[in-house]
């Protein structure tokens, strides 16, 4: 069950390191789309080589344009992504994302949170399935969170009101709100989902989540095929840990979403195995890992590229590539499957050049 639902779950989002990736000029980048590439800090260059390999072994028609994130100040003092790598995903619209370190008292917002303001990324989609092979306390998890990714508790609105009492604002709006509850339903039906669960705190935050819950609702009289239900967050992780196989698609704000779509990651393995797509306005989408820059283990060839690979097999769904997206996905969770060849975080001792090239091995001889 667990090949089969990943393949239709991660279809239709919306829908160098050691070796150079492949340039997007002249003949070579006939036929190819452009996609740009952001290999992030820590293990990030490591896993994107990875990612760019087993690409060129499956022969999939991307051509990779990299960049690097910081942060720069620009006119103003306003932190700003590099002129080029903006410019690059607005021509590209696709870009895949390794982590990116976010130093503490740097002074700079959060690189991902600049991102998701500068490409209006409104939408994290998080498919959790259980992999088959790969043994977690849970079986046949079979989800997907959708979390509102640019207001609520994130919105960035702190002060000190006098010495001593900080406020901080959760901001909920009735587009954004809208917004990603169209997107959740849409998703549910593009996907053959069946239900949407709205999950908020309106007993508590009857005027924030409760505008966010009446949107929903609103919503959701429109899409009438799909079922709709509402629930408390705190309700949502009990049942969670009780019994994950009676959700389907999960809707909800910010904070929410940021705590429970981890929770999810933990039913089926981890971070390590976790694909994510940020969808944003205009046709933009930025596919991540979302795990960290692992920064103990960087440069020592011992990631885990398999939440990379897998949001980059999101990302070939999203672009249409289906045929790719399967070969490259069957070989990595072959190789999973098969335990002979695993890194570290999933119970083995190979390096991620040898789980890495086991998977370019196996979708070379499923052709
Ligand atoms: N999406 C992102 O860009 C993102 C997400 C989370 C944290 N960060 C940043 O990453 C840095 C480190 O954060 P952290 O230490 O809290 O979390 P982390 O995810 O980097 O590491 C937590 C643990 O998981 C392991 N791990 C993570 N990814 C792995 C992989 N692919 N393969 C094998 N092991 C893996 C690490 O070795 C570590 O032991 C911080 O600067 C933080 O801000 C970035």
């Amino acid at each position: 069950m667990a090949c089969s639902a990943w393949r239709s779950m991660l279809s239709q989002v919306v829908l160098g390191a050691a070796r150079r990736p492949a340039l997007c000029s002249g003949s070579f980048s006939r036929g190819m789309q452009t996609v740009t590439l952001i290999p992030g800090d820590g293990i990030g260059p490591e896993i994107s080589s990875a990612v760019v390999k087993i690409f060129e072994a499956a022969k999939a028609p991307v051509c990779w344009e990299e960049r690097n994130v910081t942060a720069i100040k620009g006119p103003g003092g306003r932190w700003m992504i590099p002129p080029d790598a903006k410019e690059s995903m607005d021509r590209s619209k696709i870009g895949l994302k390794g982590p990116l370190k976010t130093p503490i008292a740097a002074g700079h917002p959060s690189m991902n949170l600049l991102l998701r303001k500068t490409f209006d990324l409104y939408a994290n989609v998080r498919p959790c399935i259980s992999i088959e092979g790969y043994k977690t306390p849970y079986t046949d998890v079979n989800l997907v969170t959708i979390r509102e990714n640019t207001e609520g508790e994130y919105s960035g609105i702190e002060h000190v009101i006098v010495e001593g009492v900080v406020q901080s604002i959760k901001l909920i709006t009735e587009d954004a709100s809208r917004r990603i509850a169209e997107y959740a339903f849409e998703y549910a039906r593009n996907n053959q989902r069946s239900s949407v669960t709205a999950v908020h705190k309106a007993n508590i935050m009857r005027m924030s989540d409760g505008l966010f819950l009446r949107k929903c609702r609103e919503v959701a009289e429109t899409y009438k095929d799909i079922k709709f239900t509402e629930m408390y967050l705190d309700t949502v992780c009990l049942n969670m840990v009780q019994d994950p196989t009676q959700f389907d698609v999960l809707v909800m704000p910010n904070l929410y979403g940021d705590i429970l779509s981890d929770l999810c990651a933990g039913l089926i393995g981890g971070l390590g195995v976790t694909p994510s797509g940020n969808i944003g306005a205009n046709g933009v989408a930025i596919f991540e890992s979302v795990h960290g820059t692992a920064p103990d283990i960087a440069g020592l060839d011992l990631a885990n590229p398999t939440a990379l690979l897998l949001s980059a097999v999101m990302m070939l769904r999203h672009m249409g590539h289906h045929e790719h997206a399967t070969r490259i996905q069957t070989a990595c969770f072959d190789t999973i499957r098969d335990k002979k060849v695993l890194t570290g975080d999933l119970g083995g001792s190979s390096k991620c050049s040898e789980f890495t090239a086991d998977i370019c091995h196996r979708i070379q001889d499923l052709d």
